[in-house]
């Protein structure tokens, strides 16, 4: 808990990447007994008034109270109370070494015309299913990231980013876990799966200790040509080419994801002293904000909403930046692979890079600034200049003596 705290204070002010329901249910004797932290969506059919069906979705808030939770020896209950006359319920028993989820109950209020609107009853309907949380051992949380959709005639709950202990002893929560079947890694395809039902494993691993799974080298991401136009029957007032791939840490697990150009959308504003570049493909949303500082420009802010191999979703994101800085007028090119860290969670590569925010004119770049690493292009130049300055500099003092031994021969004359 400090750490994440820490962590959060270190990266400053960004959203950090979920959030959740977090609740601690205390006993008698005021100490923690049962810790939840989860994500719950739910999607509820209902009859309308005008004989439709509708259908809503919605997400379990984080404000909840706890009335109706209780912990006991071998069974206890947790109860989310939300919104207008909602609750949420999940009991747990001890059952040996283990303890176990018995039921979900979720209750709904119809009356609630924000939630179910036009409902054709007001009444509180009740549905109660059997989550797949069993043989969790005693003393440990229950761990499950990925997301398990209990599916029931009218509504559908999908539970994900699951952290529960229940029957905490001595008002501490428990370091080691017990991990959901569908977060470890699968293992090599050898073995077909004929179990269904995905059962919980009852081991105890010491600690968070994610699977070290090395994530495969990814190819190189295309290039994408991205133009912003003020309207539609103007010229180009932002360019940028560029590949484009993110690298997210989280924990141990480090992951990375390739922008397809293909199926991106562009969109954003072009301002004088501000320019936002907003790029949407299915697996990302990416947003790069320029400034023109008077005369330079340079990438001020990025940030990266992407949708994790493990359903997740991440955001996070840097407006203090000074990268691609060039003058404004011209245009900032990379061509070699860039790695840049926006955030301690988030890298930036970027491949055949060049960007212009402001000036753009004819739809076409102006002159580049190249990065300090394209050396074979701003070396040559470079040498190049330095000899012919230094040649000038030989010739004018050359020139100077010549003339100063011409003069003082004139005077001894
Ligand atoms: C629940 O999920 C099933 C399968 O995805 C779907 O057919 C059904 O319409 C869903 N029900 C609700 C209430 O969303
Ligand atoms: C609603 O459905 C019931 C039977 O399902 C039918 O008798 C009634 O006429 C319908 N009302 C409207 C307004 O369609
Ligand atoms: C949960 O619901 C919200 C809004 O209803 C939606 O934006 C989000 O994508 C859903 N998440 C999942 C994992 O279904
Ligand atoms: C619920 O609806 C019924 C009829 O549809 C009505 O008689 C009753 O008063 C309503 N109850 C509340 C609490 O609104
Ligand atoms: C965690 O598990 C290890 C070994 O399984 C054990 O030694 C340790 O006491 C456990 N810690 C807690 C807090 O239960
Ligand atoms: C774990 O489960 C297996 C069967 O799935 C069982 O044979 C084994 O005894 C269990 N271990 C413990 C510590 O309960
Ligand atoms: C573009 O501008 C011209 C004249 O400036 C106008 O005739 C034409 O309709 C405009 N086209 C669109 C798509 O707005
Ligand atoms: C993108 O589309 C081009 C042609 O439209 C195709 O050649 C290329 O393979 C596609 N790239 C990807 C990554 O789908
Ligand atoms: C950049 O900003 C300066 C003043 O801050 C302004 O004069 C100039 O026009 C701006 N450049 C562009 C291309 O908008
Ligand atoms: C741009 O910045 C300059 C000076 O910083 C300011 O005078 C000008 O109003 C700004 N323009 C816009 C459109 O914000
Ligand atoms: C991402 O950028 C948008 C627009 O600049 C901003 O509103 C949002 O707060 C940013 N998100 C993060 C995580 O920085
Ligand atoms: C990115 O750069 C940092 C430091 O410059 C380096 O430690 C890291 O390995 C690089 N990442 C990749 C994937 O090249």
């Amino acid at each position: 808990m400090l750490r994440y705290f820490v962590l959060l204070l270190a990266v400053g002010s960004v959203i950090h990447p979920s959030h959740g329901t977090e609740v601690m249910v205390k006993g008698e004797d005021d100490k923690l007994c049962l810790y939840a932290k989860l994500m719950v969506n739910f999607s509820v059919s209902y009859e309308a008034a005008d004989n439709k069906s509708n259908s809503v979705q919605f997400e379990l808030p984080t404000n909840v109270t706890l009335d109706g939770s209780k912990c006991e020896a071998n069974s206890s209950t947790l109860k989310l109370n939300f919104g207008a006359g909602h609750s949420w319920s999940m009991n747990f028993t001890v059952k040996g070494n283990m303890y176990q989820a018995d039921s979900i109950t979720f209750s709904y209020n119809l009356n609630d015309s924000t939630v179910f609107p036009m409902s054709a009853s007001n009444e509180t309907v009740s549905v109660t299913v059997r989550p797949h949380i069993t043989d969790v051992s005693m003393d440990t949380c229950y761990s499950c990231n990925s997301k398990e959709t209990i599916e029931d005639e009218s509504v559908n709950q999908t539970l994900w980013n699951v952290l529960i202990q229940a029957f905490v002893s001595n008002g501490t929560q428990s370091e080691n876990m017990t991990t959901c079947a569908a977060d470890l890694p699968t293992p090599a395809p050898t073995a077909p799966n004929t179990t269904t039902e995905a059962p919980v494993t009852n081991s105890t691993t010491p600690a968070p200790l994610p699977p070290t799974t090395p994530t495969p080298t990814l190819p190189t991401p295309a290039t994408g040509k991205y133009t912003l136009k003020p309207d539609a029957n103007s010229t180009a007032c932002l360019l940028a080419n560029f590949g484009l791939r993110v690298g997210i840490k989280q924990g141990e697990k480090y992951e990375e994801i390739n922008l397809d150009p293909n199926v991106t959308t562009v969109s954003g504003s072009c301002g004088a002293n501000s320019s936002e570049l907003v790029l949407v493909s299915n697996t990302m949303t990416v947003t790069f904000v320029f400034a023109n500082d008077t005369k330079k420009f340079r990438l001020q802010a990025m940030n990266v909403t992407a949708k994790l191999s493990s359903g997740e979703v991440f955001s996070d994101g840097n407006v203090s930046l000074s990268l691609w800085e060039a003058s404004v007028g011209s245009s900032y090119m990379c061509n070699k692979e860039q790695n840049y860290t926006i955030t301690r969670q988030l890298s930036a590569f970027t491949f055949d890079l060049q960007v212009q925010p402001f000036g753009v004119k004819k739809d076409v770049f102006s002159t580049a600034h190249e990065c300090p690493l394209d050396d074979t292009g701003i070396l040559i130049p470079i040498i190049v200049g330095a000899a012919l300055a230094g040649l000038i500099v030989i010739v004018v003092i050359a020139y100077v003596i010549g003339r100063r031994k011409t003069y003082v021969g004139y005077q001894t004359l």
